[in-house]
């Protein structure tokens, strides 16, 4: 079955963008990776989405994250788009995003991954590419997917907040609970030992009573 699962390697794929020809291991380098889907050039959704992620881009870098979106249109149709693109965000339309797109025009990139959403089609009756975002750590590691169908837009500021809780979590032994912003408490991780969690975490370990008498809602302010 095509498409990727948590932990598979990001496949190291050549693509043609709009930012010259990129081999994808070269390009992700040492960094982590937003790799982001989109149904088709010149759509309502996808230009909104496009103009929130450029104008993000600045969040992403500052997180040492490397943009890359997929469209399965040409370059030049993606060059020409862009210009829209940056006109949405009230800035001049010129033909730079600060993250290149892939130019996918025979799906060949989009069948591999798993990006197609089978109930939009062309008018060739040629499935859409789904709204799909992959995050890789540095490792080139799968750390996160979301799959959105095409008719549905994506929240790019819950895409930094998770990129947030990838990062804080992949270096420190904990996990965030539901709706968690940075700053926040984060649980200490389930399998850490009572005594390990003391000594990793001197701002303290806070435990909520449950009526199970069980100890497992454990709570640290977020480590530096
Ligand atoms: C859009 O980007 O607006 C869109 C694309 C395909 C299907 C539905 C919406």
């Amino acid at each position: 079955m095509p498409g990727l699962l948590l932990g598979d390697e990001a496949p190291n794929f050549e693509a043609e963008t709009t930012q010259g020809r990129i081999r994808f291991h070269d390009f992700l380098g040492d960094s982590w990776g937003i790799l982001f889907s989109h149904p088709r050039d010149f759509t309502p959704v996808c230009t909104t989405e496009l103009g929130r992620a450029a104008k993000l881009a600045p969040e992403f870098r500052k997180r040492n994250v490397k943009m890359i979106a997929l469209s399965i249109d040409s370059v030049q149709d993606h060059l020409s788009w862009s210009k829209d693109i940056n006109a949405y965000n009230g800035e001049q339309p010129k033909e730079e995003l600060p993250f290149p797109i892939i130019a996918d025009a025979n799906r060949e990139l989009a069948v591999k991954l798993g990006m197609l959403d089978p109930d939009e089609q062309d008018k060739d009756g040629m499935p859409l590419t789904a709204r799909v975002v992959f995050i890789f750590g540095p490792d080139k590691k799968l750390k996160l997917s979301i799959l959105y169908p095409a008719t549905t837009g994506r929240n790019f500021d819950e895409i930094l907040r998770v990129v947030d809780s990838l990062q804080l979590t992949a270096y420190k032994k904990v996990a965030t609970p539901v709706d968690w912003k940075p700053g926040d408490s984060v649980m200490v991780a389930p399998t850490l030992p009572d005594e390990e969690a003391k000594k990793l975490f001197p701002k303290g370990v806070f435990t909520k009573d449950l009526p199970s008498g069980k100890k497992y809602l454990r709570y640290t302010p977020q480590p530096e």
